[in-house]
């Protein structure tokens, strides 16, 4: 056979590479070009969504501890980690979450697309969003419908039109994605907003996947409600270990089931885990308890973790919004923010950009060297000049030792704190500058 003669499912064909391997790729074509003319190329990383800091060293420890399990284990999770996530939500939410509704997967996006699978229904999703969802949706030939959020009401979805929208579609099962905090604009949802929304989900019989990934990152945690404290009955809740334990790469993730489903939803995701990979390592799942109960160090690096993402965020946030010609959303949790450049739209369809991926590719390239993800990775329309910000570039082990030493308070101090920890990022800002100039 010759090469590429291997037919290839057309859903797949179709999909493309995720936002951050193809940004990825992209700065490696720039590296090229770059060499052309000598320049001694590197970018300013503002595009990866991942956590700086080290794995809490308890789960590093309970990791190393559990290694010499090799044995498979029930698909839907071992039941001590069940149990520990069911008691963390109800601590830390006030969600009743019996171990019997908590599912463990590998990472929240094979969660999501699980959920995706098994749930009957359109999927409706706020943009800007996560890139993750259409794809999913797409692969599984799932009808998914985008719902524009507006920067007069900070992005946040309102339930007038949630309602207006949900009265538009077919009256049948469907499921919203609200994601919160939410990346890329790191705003938060108020318990009032979300207790309004649920209002309408329970009027029109929507099932709510809460995509709850960053809540513990939220900066002034007590403000945080789950959607799933609120709407039990429709609501899934998914969260993991990637962003606020910084441990992406131990994919592991958790379901809360919504009550409605009973034990026939939780024996569809048994039967899924089972037929797709069996269970997710069962040392990882051993160590994964650790951080899930109760403990001082556990609580010490959330407490010590949002607020050096708080530090970061409220500084490079400040320092763009006062660029002349850009927005930035003010980051209430996560570590994005949205950078809206709409104000210079009509300067940059003058000067060759047309879409907000172009945007993104002449931001990366010489002399500016900024690597963000725009356009059709925040599944915005072409003409919306937006880029999100990731503020995560920067050694996270000396930031969190410099924080303990000696936590800034006064923005003074919170400044020098990330002028000594995070010298790149403020250069980062300057290039953004320097960008926006050229086109004023
Ligand atoms: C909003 C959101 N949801 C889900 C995920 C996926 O997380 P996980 O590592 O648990 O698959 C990410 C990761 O970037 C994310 O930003």
């Amino acid at each position: 056979m010759q090469n590429d003669a291997i037919k290839i499912q057309p859903a797949l064909e179709a999909l493309h590479m995720p936002e951050n391997l193809t940004i990825g790729m992209m700065v490696a074509e720039q590296h090229e070009q770059c060499r052309q003319f000598a320049c001694d190329f590197d970018y300013y990383g503002f595009a990866f969504g991942q956590s700086p800091f080290c794995v809490p060293p308890l789960l590093q420890k309970k990791l190393q501890e559990n290694a010499a399990y090799g044995g498979y284990v029930p698909a839907k999770g071992i039941p001590e980690l069940r149990a520990a996530v069911a008691e963390f939500y109800e601590r830390h939410f006030q969600l009743e979450a019996s171990p019997e509704r908590v599912i463990i997967g590998p990472g929240t996006k094979t969660l999501i697309y699980m959920i995706f699978n098994i749930v009957e229904g359109d999927v409706i999703i706020p943009s800007p969003a996560w890139i993750g969802y259409a794809p999913q949706a797409a692969l599984l030939g799932k009808p998914w419908h985008v719902l524009p959020l507006s920067p007069e009401n900070d992005y946040r979805l309102q339930p007038e039109e949630l309602d207006t929208f949900l009265s538009s579609l077919p009256r049948k099962q469907h499921l919203l994605i609200l994601n919160n905090p939410h990346n890329p604009t790191g705003i938060l949802y108020s318990s009032e907003d979300l207790g309004a929304l649920a209002r309408v989900c329970r009027k029109h019989r929507t099932l709510v996947l809460a995509d709850e990934i960053y809540a513990l990152t939220t900066y002034h945690v007590d403000a945080f409600t789950s959607m799933g404290a609120l709407y039990p009955e429709g609501t899934f809740v998914t969260g993991g270990l990637s962003k606020d334990r910084s441990a992406g790469g131990y994919r592991l993730g958790i379901c809360v089931l919504p009550t409605a489903g009973g034990t026939a939803l939780a024996q569809a995701f048994e039967k899924m885990a089972a037929t797709l990979y069996t269970s997710i390592p069962t040392p990882i799942q051993r160590a994964a308890v650790s951080a899930y109960l109760q403990s001082r160090e556990i609580d010490e690096y959330f407490a010590v973790t949002r607020e050096i993402h708080s530090i970061m965020g409220g500084v490079l946030q400040g320092l763009c919004h006062n660029i002349p010609g850009l927005q930035a959303t003010l980051p209430q949790g996560g570590f994005y923010f949205f950078l809206d450049f709409q104000e210079l739209a009509e300067a940059f369809r003058e000067k060759g950009l047309q879409n907000a991926n172009q945007l993104g590719a002449a931001l990366l390239s010489h002399p500016h060297h900024i690597a963000t993800v725009t356009g059709d990775a925040l599944m915005l329309p072409p003409h919306r000049f937006g880029a999100r910000i990731a503020f995560v570039d920067y050694e996270g082990e000396k930031a969190y030792e410099r924080y303990q030493e000696n936590p800034p308070v006064k923005a003074e101090e919170k400044l020098n704190f990330v002028r000594e920890t995070a010298p790149r990022m403020l250069e980062g800002v300057k290039a953004i500058e320097n960008f926006v100039r050229q086109y004023r």
